[in-house]
Parts: C-alpha cells; sequence; structure tokens
C-alpha cells in the first residue's frame, strides 16, 4: 500500500464537506460475493443476455429467477466487509456523506449505511410485472420459481435494473447532482464499464471535486483519478480511517 497517498486521502477526506462514494462489485468481493468482471467474474461463466436482460426474463422467467435464487442464496450467507463497515462508520463522522452504489447485495445497509442510492436496484426486493408494486424478498431460496404476486397473483421479478433497461430516473437524477455538488469522491470496486453509473466520477471531477479511486486494478477512470489505491477496499479503507482518527 502506498501511505503517502493513503495520508494525502485521509487529508482530503477530512478537509471536504460533501464527500460522495461510488461503489461497485469489488466491495462486496471480500464478502464473498462474485464481481461480474475479471478473472472468475459472473460474466465469464454466465451470459449476460440470457439472464440480465427484459428479453430473457420474457423468454425464461423460471431460469432467470433460478440465477437470482442462487445469486440470493450466496448473499445471505455473507457479512459485510471491513470496506461496507468503514463507509458506514463514515456515514456517520462526516456531515455530509452520500454513498451511491451499483450493488444490488444490500450489503452496505446491512453493514449500517442508511442513506444509500442503489443505482442498479435491491436483490431482496421484488416487483409485480402487473401492477409495478415493489416489495422485500427474503425467502432463501423461494418458496416458489417463479414467484407470484401475493396481492394480484400476476409474476414477481427482481427489482434489479437489467442490461437494455433504465435507470429510475430520479435516482439518477439525485445521483448526478450530488456528484456535481460533492467535494471529493470516492469509486471504489468497479471497473467503471457500466454506464451511466461510469460517468458519476467524471461528472463530480468536472464540477472541480477530487477523485480517490480504490481498486486492485487500474480502470478506465483510473487517469482522472487525482488519487489511485491500488489496493482492496478492505484494506485501504480501514487503513484511511486510521488516520482519520489521530488528529
Ligand atoms: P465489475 O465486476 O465490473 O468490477 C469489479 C471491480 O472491482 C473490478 O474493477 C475489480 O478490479 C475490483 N475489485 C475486485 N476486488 C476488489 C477489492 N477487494 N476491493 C476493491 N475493488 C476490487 O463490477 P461493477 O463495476 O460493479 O449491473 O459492475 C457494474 C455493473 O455491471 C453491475 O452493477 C452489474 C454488472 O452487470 C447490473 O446488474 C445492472
Amino acid at each position: 500500500m502506498d501511505k503517502n497517498a493513503i495520508k494525502t486521502a485521509a487529508e482530503i477526506l477530512r478537509d471536504s464537506g460533501h464527500i460522495a462514494v461510488l461503489t461497485g462489485a469489488g466491495i462486496s468481493a471480500e464478502s464473498g460475493v462474485p464481481t461480474f468482471r475479471g478473472e472468475h467474474g459472473l460474466w465469464k461463466q454466465f451470459r449476460a443476455e440470457e439472464l440480465a436482460t427484459p428479453e430473457a426474463f420474457a423468454r425464461d422467467p423460471k431460469l432467470v429467477w433460478e440465477w437470482y435464487d442462487w445469486r440470493r442464496g450466496i448473499i445471505a450467507k455473507v457479512e459485510p466487509s471491513r470496506g461496507h463497515w468503514t463507509l458506514a462508520k463514515w456515514e456517520e463522522i462526516f456531515p455530509e456523506f452520500t454513498l451511491i452504489t451499483q450493488n444490488v447485495d444490500g450489503l452496505h445497509a446491512k453493514a449500517g449505511s442508511k442513506n444509500i442510492l442503489e443505482l442498479h436496484g435491491n436483490i431482496w426486493k421484488v416487483r409485480c410485472t402487473k401492477e409495478e408494486a415493489v416489495t422485500e424478498n427474503y425467502a432463501v431460496p423461494l418458496n416458489e420459481i417463479p414467484p407470484a404476486c401475493p396481492v394480484c397473483g400476476a409474476m414477481l421479478r427482481p427489482h434489479v435494473v437489467w442490461f437494455g433497461e433504465s435507470l429510475d430516473a430520479d435516482l439518477l437524477g439525485r445521483a448526478f447532482g450530488l456528484s456535481a455538488s460533492c467535494d471529493v469522491m470516492l469509486v471504489i470496486g468497479t471497473s467503471a464499464f457500466v454506464q451511466p453509473a461510469a460517468s458519476l466520477p467524471l461528472r463530480a471531477a468536472e464540477n472541480g471535486a477530487k477523485i480517490i479511486e480504490i481498486n486492485p486494478a487500474p480502470t478506465p477512470l483510473t487517469s482522472y483519478a487525482d488519487i489511485s489505491l491500488l489496493g482492496k477496499a478492505g484494506e485501504v479503507l480501514p487503513a484511511i480511517d486510521g488516520l482519520l482518527q489521530k488528529e
């Protein structure tokens, strides 16, 4: 770990008014949740177009639900990582702290974060395909596949954003607004390939925010980052936190 860069990151955070954070699958990797890209990523084992598109769901809802049921089974067994815990703690410490996540696993909330913008939805929520009502569902495994809406009997779908679908406009507007107004944005554990989330740090940078990236591997965002901390979220975030305590 680059100790000087960690120290500078801690100083920037200490001096910042509004801190925004964008997380991706990498922050949950140390919890044991598979990421999407990379050597052991989900998209290496499965074809996204067969499992994570509206067309796939229309063609074979059972297959799609079985895949989500499997992922819910993995996530139900794991605990938040040191990265999740540190961010939850920072929400308490810093007066203006916004967490934007692409993750659907709910681990930020499990760690205690409260103010979370879940851009891609939540795997523990289901949506009625007829009435669009969103409810929580924690059954593992699901009682029936595909599950039916208890109110109207129509099929339920996972309340997640699939490829080819738009993000919730209000949520996205808020995420861009917060990115434009923050003083610093931490970008943690995302390959920065998926839009529009990958544009949020660029919006922040355009508006003068400092960008701090935490990722063991460089990404397309690395060249825009003021500080690139090449390491695991569960190591780098606690290291920064340790320095915050000292002053
Ligand atoms: P990816 O799987 O694309 O990228 C994960 C990133 O985490 C990579 O850049 C890794 O280098 C990094 N990483 C791995 N271990 C890490 C660790 N311990 N600490 C920090 N970083 C680590 O995941 P996302 O960028 O989140 O969309 O993917 C974006 C979207 O693509 C997902 O939300 C999902 C997917 O298709 C939907 O489901 C709509």
